[in-house]
This record gives structure tokens, sequence and C-alpha cells, in this order.
């Protein structure tokens, strides 16, 4: 009755925790985890700005205790991320004076960065968001501090020091959107020099921040077979299917109760999740799953972005304070339609 189970045969099914639930500060939620899923993130807790805030100090309690579940549960660690243009501390980037650092000052501190966290947990996490987000939706490259200061190579430069960290651990390229066209052909064209140069990448990793309808299953399955004819393992890294529209009127950040006139269109299932909404997500779940089973010979996990509808962070993004319902399990962690639906597809990987 588990997914972990259930897909024994075909992925790893995996979720992300963030610090209350690894701090094991939620009563019987890491036995739930342990339960229902073999893989684990970390939300937040292996990120730069977390593990590593100030030159030299690394932060390693709460990232040390995910570790140490997932190996006494016999789940696979997914450390998330080590170069990514956000959520990494502005010293990272300074030079002396306050002039940004040279290419060979950035180089080194991402190297050293990369050494300690994934040299920490070498042989225990099975495998790492190497980088992520560095392609737009168009497919143009982000411009982001890494980019601007290193130059075009702080790609293979993280993966091989990545690599030299932990030789045995699986690197992904990681994003969002990784169904649009654009992005998706630059994607392959990455990935393509870098395999040219041999560099050393195992993996892709498609967020899945979806909704009811979206992506359709054409450009899912499009996706899916671009990145699999690469001869790389594909995932999808950070499952969720939200029900709530997108607030056009609202700044992405700004709190819901600042909507006044339309607040009930933009949050309107506070008391709960009506039934045809429950079917229609659980449609669409269904519909992922039956895609991915398909494609169980390089599809190699699929992880959910959280574990319940409660503590989740689409309940504030992209504005704060909604009610939004986007996992299989209900806010007091009892499975939904949309969990049986997945279930449902299960039968494929026999
Ligand atoms: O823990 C502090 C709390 O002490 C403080 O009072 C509060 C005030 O805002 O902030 C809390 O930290 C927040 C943290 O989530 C924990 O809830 C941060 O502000 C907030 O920025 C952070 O958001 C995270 C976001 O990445 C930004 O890094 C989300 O939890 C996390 O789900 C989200 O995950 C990203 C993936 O890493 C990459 N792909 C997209 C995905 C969704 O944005």
């Amino acid at each position: 009755d588990t997914l972990r189970d259930a897909f024994d045969q075909c992925f790893l099914v995996g979720t992300a925790l963030n610090r209350w639930f690894i701090a094991d500060e939620v009563p019987g939620l890491l036995d739930f985890v342990g339960d229902q899923f073999s893989a684990v993130t970390a939300e937040n807790a292996m990120k730069w700005g977390r593990i590593h805030p100030e030159e030299g100090q690394y932060a390693v309690a709460i990232p040390d205790r995910l570790v140490s579940f997932a190996q006494a549960n016999d789940m696979a660690v997914v450390g998330h991320t080590l170069v990514w243009h956000s959520q990494t501390p502005d010293w990272v980037f300074e030079g002396e004076g306050g002039q940004p650092a040279s290419r060979e000052l950035l180089l080194g501190r991402m190297k050293d960065h990369i050494d300690t966290v994934v040299g920490r947990y070498r042989g225990r996490v099975h495998g790492w968001d190497v980088v992520n987000e560095a392609i737009l939706d168009d497919g143009s490259w982000r411009p982001s501090k890494w980019r601007e200061q290193i130059g075009p190579d702080f790609v293979e430069q993280a993966f091989r020091f990545a690599h030299e960290a932990d030789p045995k651990a699986e690197l992904y390229y990681n994003d969002y959107n990784m169904t649009a066209p654009g992005k998706r052909d630059a994607v392959v064209a990455m990935v393509k020099d870098l395999q040219a140069k041999g560099v050393p990448i195992s993996g892709i990793g498609m967020q899945g921040h979806f909704g009811i309808g979206r992506p359709s299953m054409e450009d899912f399955t499009a996706a899916l077979d671009a990145y699999g004819s690469l001869g790389l393992k594909v995932m999808i890294t950070e499952l969720d299917v939200t029900v709530l529209p997108w607030p056009e009127n609202l700044a992405v950040g700004a709190d819901i109760s600042s909507a006044a006139e339309n607040r009930e269109e933009l949050d309107p299932y506070t008391d709960g999740l009506p039934e045809e909404v429950a079917r229609a997500q659980a449609d669409q779940y269904a519909a992922l799953f039956r895609e991915l089973v398909a494609r169980k010979d390089f599809v190699s996990r699929v992880t959910f972005w959280g574990v319940s509808d409660a503590d989740n962070w689409k309940n504030n993004f992209p504005v704060r304070g909604r009610t939004d319902h986007p996992m299989l399990f209900d806010r007091d962690l009892q499975p939904k339609p949309a969990f049986d639906a997945v279930m449902a597809e299960a039968k494929g990987c026999s």
C-alpha cells in the first residue's frame, strides 16, 4: 500500500523534507515518510546559503540528520543543490574592496564548496543536483553571477569538481519548465556539448511544478523522450500539481490578504477540495505516471516537492497564505484520490 513498494520495479519515489520534518518536530511524520518513500531531498538545508552561510562555516546538523535518517530507512539521498543563481550568499561573488570576485577566486570558492559538501557525504548521497536552473524558457542562458564572473564553462567545471569529490555519485542538471520547447532544445544541446567534452553527467532532472492540464501530455512526453534519447537517466525531481489559479494581479510574494476584491477567486478551497477538482487533479497525476511508467527504462526517480498539502511551499507561492492542495496526501496525511490514481499506474511496473 505504499508508493515505494508499488513502484519498486520501476523507479525511486522520493519526497522533499523541510527543516521541521528533518528535525523530527512533527510527530509521526518521519515514520510516514520512511514507509512511503524510497528517496529524500532536503527542501532547503543543502542549498549554499543554508549549508555554507559564511566563508569557511558549514552548517551540517540538519543535512547530517537527513542523511542518517535515509540510511536507517534504506532510502536514497538526493543532494540539492550545488550551483544555483538563487539562495547563494553575496560573499561568494565578492572580491577585494567590494569588486566582483575574479574568475579564479570564484572557481576556487566553487571547488572548495563542492569538495567540502560532496566530500562530506561521499558514498552516502546517491546523486547531486550539480547545476540548477541555468537556462531560461526561451533557451537562452540565464544571466547569473556564476556565468558573468566565471564564463560559460561554469557548468562543466561544477560537474568536474563534483565528480572528483565523489566519483560514484550520480550528477544531474536540474531545471523547471523543462517541457518548454525552447528550454528543452537548449538543454539537449548543452548536454550533448558536455558529453562531447567528456564531462561526467549522469542525469537530467525535470522539476515538475505542474497544474491541472499543465503541461500537456504531448509536451511532457516530447521532453521525456528528448532527454531520454541522450542516454542519461531522467527524473522528475520536484513534483506538485497545484489546484489554484495564477494570481495575475498580485506581485509574486504578496500576501493573499492584500487581494481585497477577488480573494475568493484566488483562494477558493479554504474549506477543502471539491470532489470534481480532486478528480481532475487525480487524472493529471495518473496521466503523468502512466507516461513515466512507460519509460521506466530511463526514468529513474520521481520526487514530490513535499509530503502532504500541509507545510507545502505551494501554500505560499506565488503569493503567501493560500490553501493549496498539490500533493497526494491531505493535511491529515490521508491519501487523496490522486494517491489511488497514482498507485493504479504501478500495474505497469511488474
Ligand atoms: O525558515 C525561515 C523562517 O525562519 C523565516 O521566518 C521565514 C521568513 O520569510 O523564512 C523561512 O525561510 C523560507 C524557507 O523557504 C523555509 O520555508 C524562505 O524565506 C523561503 O525563501 C524558502 O523558499 C524555498 C524556495 O525554494 C527558495 O529557495 C522553498 O521552501 C523551497 O520549496 C523552494 O524550492 C525550490 C527548489 O529549491 C528549486 N526549484 C524550485 C523550488 C520552488 O521554488
